[in-house]
């Protein structure tokens, strides 16, 4: 080896290096034995390039061809020709031209892979996850790897440029509540204490704040303990952003200026400013807090019009305080059968079930409503959504946030059947205005939005310990097609305030002292107004690389019941290392 020098990567080679002496290496990917003639492509990172073994020329090296398999890595030695006519490749870069070997070396043998190395597969997810290193050979892997690594030299680029210092913050931390279960780590020194993995860096990039740094960023790992879906893993990396003196504004810029540069990289132009969408707005329209603006379909209230109706169900719903939202699905007749299969999809949310009402394409409607409603109402119905002959009214009633909720998904879930989403659309937005609190019944108190550290909005503060439902937070989120890339706000800077939001959640002096004491000290030798926000790196690539799970972008990604597959952790230790940390286990 100390003796090979690789001259050339396997994807590069054009006609214009025809004649050239070249040494190569790589894996074997696919091999042909044409008698006389032995064809292999060889593979590198950089992609593929064709390699001619001649029984003629080189009769010792076309024999020891014969023995190469794919996957074995070799270095070959060779002339560059341009193929014969008719020969080239033209999905290939490298498919004009083929390297005739005068010399092979196998560096290595492989033993026939559990499934092949190609660009797209059709293997089980589990048997990838359990070969990665083989998955992650695959082109289209190393693509997205390739693009992963690309998006976090530019924002470390961005960032430096902007005035922003890399900072990293401890692994081995005390809980900081962001909502999520801890991961937690036993001490072997202090026995029954312990380490807490980080749900996100929040109390140490606000520290750093008061240690004076001004404009911090980590390209971090934080780690949440949490059920797992397509767009969660249970480590996963966020960058993570906080800036003193910041106005709203400013952090908003920076965040933008960032979006543009990171999507270029790809060729995809965000238009900014970006725009804004309140909390209330996103609930009321899209019964969503990260709304997928990429299609023109919005909830609507009817409420008003079954204030008004017969004796009915519904009316005596409203009159209790209830709301009634729909949403006109156009041009979607279906049938007993799929309307059943709609109302299956939404009673599996929780909700009691959905109705309907079809305006058949001869302008006669129907609805199960009309039994105990009266057709007047129906008619209101149409009218007032503005639904067309062929389109169908879905209906809810209920309290209003889970309605929303519900008709949401439900919006998602009609979109994802009828196609209604274009491709390459990219809409992001910024969501504004979020309610600080909300009452959470299985705690019985109020509990923070986003997270304690939140700053209120100013003059919301006479109404905190009375109208907590009505309190608005500084806090954003950042929403790109119908997912939440980041979240962030202005915080709490001074100790006296900070006090009260514990208070007003329920935290006694003690408490709120015992968990985070050390900050609450902090905060009381001078802290500047700050602000922040946090970007899920893994959904970022996710969404710029094309694909729908986080797993596709993670190079070791756990699987939905936090397993990783190929190390086979989480697994039982010694009983000598639980001594030593004194842990015994329970059996369930
Ligand atoms: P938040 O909890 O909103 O805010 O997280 C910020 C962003 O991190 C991403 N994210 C995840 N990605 C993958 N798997 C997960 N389990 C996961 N959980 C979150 C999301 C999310 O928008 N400390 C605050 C930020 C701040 O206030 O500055 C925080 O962590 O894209």
């Amino acid at each position: 080896m100390e003796n090979l020098k690789r001259t050339n990567t396997c994807g590069e080679m054009t006609a214009e290096n025809e004649g050239q002496d070249v040494l190569l290496m790589g894996w074997v990917d696919r091999w042909r034995d044409h008698g006389q003639l032995i064809f292999i492509d060889l593979r590198d990172r950089d992609g593929v390039t064709q390699i001619v073994f001649n029984a003629e020329n080189k009769p010792d090296v076309h024999r020891a061809a014969k023995s190469l398999r794919s996957e074995f890595v070799v270095a070959v030695h060779g002339k560059v020709r341009v193929r014969g006519q008719g020969l080239s490749n033209p999905n290939l870069k490298t498919g004009e031209i083929e390297v005739v070997a005068d010399e092979l070396w196998v560096l290595s043998d492989a033993k026939t892979t559990p499934f092949p190395i190609e660009a797209e597969t059709a293997t089980s997810e589990d048997l990838r996850l359990k070969y990665r290193y083989l998955d992650l050979r695959r082109p289209k892997m190393q693509a997205t790897f390739r693009t992963r690594h690309r998006i976090t030299m530019k924002i470390r680029e961005y960032m430096d440029r902007q005035g922003f210092w890399e900072v990293e913050t401890p692994v081995l931390t005390k809980s900081t509540p962001e909502g999520a279960r801890d991961y937690l780590v036993p001490s072997r020194l202090s026995h029954g204490s312990f380490y807490a993995l980080p749900q996100s860096p929040q109390l140490f990039k606000q520290i750093l704040m008061i240690s004076g740094f001004e404009k911090y960023f980590q390209i971090v790992k934080c780690f949440r303990d949490e059920d797992l879906r397509a767009d969660r893993q249970p480590e996963f990396t966020q960058l993570d952003i906080e800036m003193s003196f910041p106005s709203r504004e400013a952090l908003f810029t920076l965040i933008e200026g960032l979006m543009v540069e990171v999507f270029a990289l790809n060729g995809i132009t965000i238009p900014t400013p970006l725009p804004r969408m309140s909390f209330e707005e996103a609930m009321d329209r899209y019964g969503s807090d990260k709304p997928d603006t990429r299609f023109e379909i919005y909830l609507q209230d009817f409420t008003d019009i079954f204030k008004a109706a017969d004796a009915s169900a519904l009316r005596e719903m409203v009159e209790a305080g209830q709301t009634v939202r729909g949403l006109v699905a156009p041009k979607v007749s279906y049938s007993r059968k799929a309307l059943d299969d709609i109302d299956t999809f939404i009673k599996q949310l929780g909700a009691k079930g959905v109705a309907w009402v079809k305006v058949g394409e001869d302008g006669i409607t129907s609805s199960p409503l009309v039994k105990n409603t009266g057709s007047g109402a129906i008619e209101a119905v149409i009218q007032h959504s503005g639904a067309q002959k062929g389109d169908t009214v879905f209906l809810m009633a209920g309290n209003k946030e889970p309605v929303l909720n519900w008709l949401g998904a439900l919006r998602l879930e009609l979109a994802r059947k009828e196609n209604w989403i274009p491709q390459g659309k990219w809409k992001m937005l910024w969501v504004v205005d979020f309610p600080l609190l909300e009452f959470d019944p299985n705690e019985n108190r109020w509990v923070s939005r986003h997270h304690p550290f939140t700053s209120p909005v100013d003059e919301d503060l006479p109404i905190l310990e009375t109208e907590q439902e009505r309190v608005r937070a500084k806090a954003y989120d950042l929403v790109l097609n119908g997912l939440e890339l980041g979240g962030g706000s202005i915080r709490i800077h001074r100790s006296d305030l900070q006090a009260r939001i514990f208070k007003v959640l329920g935290f006694s002096e003690e408490d709120a002292r015992e968990k985070f004491g050390f900050f609450l000290e902090a905060l009381e030798y001078g802290t500047p107004p700050h602000g922040g926000i946090a970007l899920g790196l893994d959904r970022l690539v996710m969404l710029l690389t094309g694909q729908s799970s986080l797993r596709d972008v993670i190079a070791f990604p756990k699987t939905a019941r936090a397993v990783d597959l190929m190390s086979g952790s989480p697994s039982p230790v010694a009983d000598r290392q639980l001594r030593e940390i004194g842990i015994q286990v329970r059996k369930s």
